[in-house]
Parts: structure tokens; C-alpha cells; sequence
């Protein structure tokens, strides 16, 4: 049986991540490690790698969003005993490569009795032997590196951004706005590596935003924002309506050229709306999530950033005991 990858670096991607995983084969120059994923009649399931990976440094691609094909925790556990069944392979060293990771918003409890699911996905990953897991945009950075005893990497989009919006703005006076108290600090790494791209003052605001059982309110502009090109920045967008009121309270602020920026689009329920929005010039996200939900009329005014070279960047660095603090910085 062949032995994995070159100089002991195994890769894989399981079948409901595999577009991406040959993206990142191809930008490591290596090919994906075979596998085999079987179905039971019963919707139980097995997955084995066809190759030796023992003393191998492997790491595993899967992004944990739901869609037709698997929901998230179909793909969660098809994950889960994966990596297990690689530990038991023999695998020197195992990580969990998830774009997306599904249940990092639920990291505290918000109302009485509530779970703390992050902390319990972090057990799951654990129990089946995992040394690390490396993650993009992870909602909350502390809540991740909190709930994971395992080592924790997490690479963000910044620099992505900052590549796409460096000539799209020119000149202009320009401000990244957070669409909640909660994305300040996330908001503030993008101005900070924007102010210097540009080479002049970025400036900053945010949108207030109350939740209390799923209804959001609020919506006040902390922050000037007028005559300026706005960037508001958030991690994720679920059904856009997060979004869609922070650029509604920048328009009322004056704002010029208004565009947002995410790093994961579900686009769920009403989440096409906020592309229609007449306030809204261009809308960012990331492939972690294909934007499958989106009809093409959507799609016309979304830009989707390619993850690949970034994360097949991590893999080569990880598997070298590499750093990547300035795969990060900007
Ligand atoms: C919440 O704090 C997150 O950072 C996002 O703002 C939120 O999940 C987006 O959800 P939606 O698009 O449904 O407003």
C-alpha cells in the first residue's frame, strides 16, 4: 500500500469538501490522500484512507456547513471518524482543517440553562485524538482557543480583504464599521491593515445591535461615517439581516460607497434581500461556504475570495513548524 504525501504530509478532504480540498492539493503540489466513504443501508457510514498514514503529519479538510447533499452534523461526524479512524491508522500527527466551523456561535450561555455547544464540539474533536484543529474566522477567537485543549491555529481573511478593497477604493476617505458591538476588535484588525495599505487615516464606527429570543433591535450609528466609502465587516451572514441593518444605519449616516464583508456566507432565509439592497455597492465573502443558496441574479452583485491558497499556505507552514504570524498580519 502506498505511503502518503511527500515528506510525510498527508492530505485529505472528505467527498462533501473535495471541490476545495483539490484546490488546496493543487496549490500545496500534492495530490489528495484516497479514501473510501461508505453508505449503509441504514444511513450509517464508514470512512477509512486507502493509504498507509502511519507516522504521517495528515490533516483532513471539511467545512461544516449544511446543505442538500449533508447536513452539519452528517458532516460533523463523518469528520469526527475520520480523523478517529487516522489516529488509529497510526497517523503521527492529525489535523482538523474546518473552514467553517458550525456551533462557534453558541460559545456561552445568553440565557438560563442555555448549552455552551462550542465547548461540546470541542470534546467531540478531542475524544476522537485530533492534535490540533486550524480554523478561519472562527466567531469568537477566545471562545475557540478557550473550548479546545487540543492546540488551536485560526488564520483570518484580513489580508484577503484588504487585497480586494485596496483598489476599489483609491483615494476615497474611507471606514470599517462593525455591524455590532461584538466585531469591534474584528473591524478594528481590518481598518488597522487598511490604514496602512492606503496609507492614510481608516476611520472606525459600529451599529448598535440588541438580541433578545431572536429578535434583533437597535441600530444606532456610533461613529461618522458621511461623505466616506464604508466596509462593514462581520464574520458571518446568516439570513443578512444583520448586515442589512447596519447598512441601512450607514446610509442614514451619509455614507458614500457602502459594501460589506464576510468571511462565511450561509445566505439563509431572506439572506438575498440585503444583494438587492439599492444602498448596497458590492457585497465580499469567502468561498469557506459556496454560495449554493444564491439564484444568479443574486450572485451578479457577490465577489467570492478563493480560501485555498491561504489555507494550503497554513498546511505547508504547520507541517514545517513554521510560524504564520505574517500569513495573518497584514
Ligand atoms: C453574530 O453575532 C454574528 O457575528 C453575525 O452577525 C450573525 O450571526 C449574522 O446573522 P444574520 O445574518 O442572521 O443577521
Amino acid at each position: 500500500m502506498a505511503a502518503a504525501g511527500k515528506d510525510g504530509l498527508a492530505l485529505f478532504a472528505l467527498k462533501a469538501s473535495r471541490g476545495l480540498g483539490e484546490r488546496v492539493a493543487a496549490h500545496l503540489g500534492v495530490a489528495l490522500g484516497a479514501h473510501e466513504e461508505r453508505e449503509f443501508e441504514d444511513g450509517e457510514h464508514k470512512a477509512r484512507p486507502l493509504i498507509s498514514v502511519r507516522g504521517c503529519d495528515v490533516f483532513v479538510i471539511q467545512s461544516l456547513y449544511g446543505d442538500a447533499g449533508a447536513s452539519v452534523n452528517d458532516k460533523l461526524v463523518r469528520l469526527l471518524f475520520f480523523l478517529g479512524a487516522l489516529r488509529d491508522a497510526g497517523a503521527a500527527r492529525v489535523t482538523a482543517v474546518v473552514p467553517y466551523l458550525a456551533y462557534a456561535r453558541k460559545e456561552r450561555k445568553t440565557q438560563s440553562r442555555d448549552p455552551v455547544t462550542t465547548r461540546y464540539l470541542a470534546g467531540l474533536f478531542e475524544a476522537v485524538g485530533i492534535d490540533r484543529i486550524l480554523g478561519i474566522e472562527v466567531h469568537s477567537l477566545a471562545a475557540f482557543q478557550n473550548a479546545f485543549r487540543c492546540r488551536t491555529e485560526h488564520l483570518d481573511a484580513t489580508r484577503l480583504f484588504v487585497e480586494y478593497f485596496r483598489p476599489l477604493l483609491g483615494a476615497a476617505a474611507v471606514a470599517v464599521v462593525s455591524p455590532d458591538a461584538g466585531g469591534v476588535k474584528r473591524a478594528e484588525r481590518l481598518r488597522t491593515a487598511l490604514s496602512r495599505a492606503l496609507g492614510g487615516d481608516v476611520a472606525s464606527a459600529f451599529v448598535e445591535k440588541l438580541r433578545a429570543r431572536g429578535v434583533v433591535s437597535g441600530g444606532a450609528l456610533v461613529g461618522d461615517v458621511h461623505g466616506r466609502d464604508v466596509i462593514i465587516l462581520d464574520d458571518l451572514i446568516s439570513t443578512g439581516t444583520t448586515l442589512a441593518r447596519a447598512v441601512k444605519a450607514c446610509h442614514a449616516g451619509g455614507a458614500r460607497r457602502i459594501y460589506c464583508a464576510a468571511t462565511h456566507g450561509l445566505f439563509v432565509g431572506g439572506a438575498a434581500a440585503l444583494l438587492a439592497s439599492p444602498e448596497l455597492t458590492g457585497l465580499v465573502v469567502t468561498d469557506s461556504v459556496p454560495p449554493f443558496r444564491l439564484d444568479d441574479g443574486a450572485r451578479d452583485r457577490l465577489t467570492v475570495l478563493e480560501v485555498a491558497p491561504l489555507l494550503a499556505e497554513a498546511i505547508r507552514r504547520l507541517h514545517a513548524d513554521g510560524s504564520l504570524v505574517d500569513l495573518i498580519e497584514v
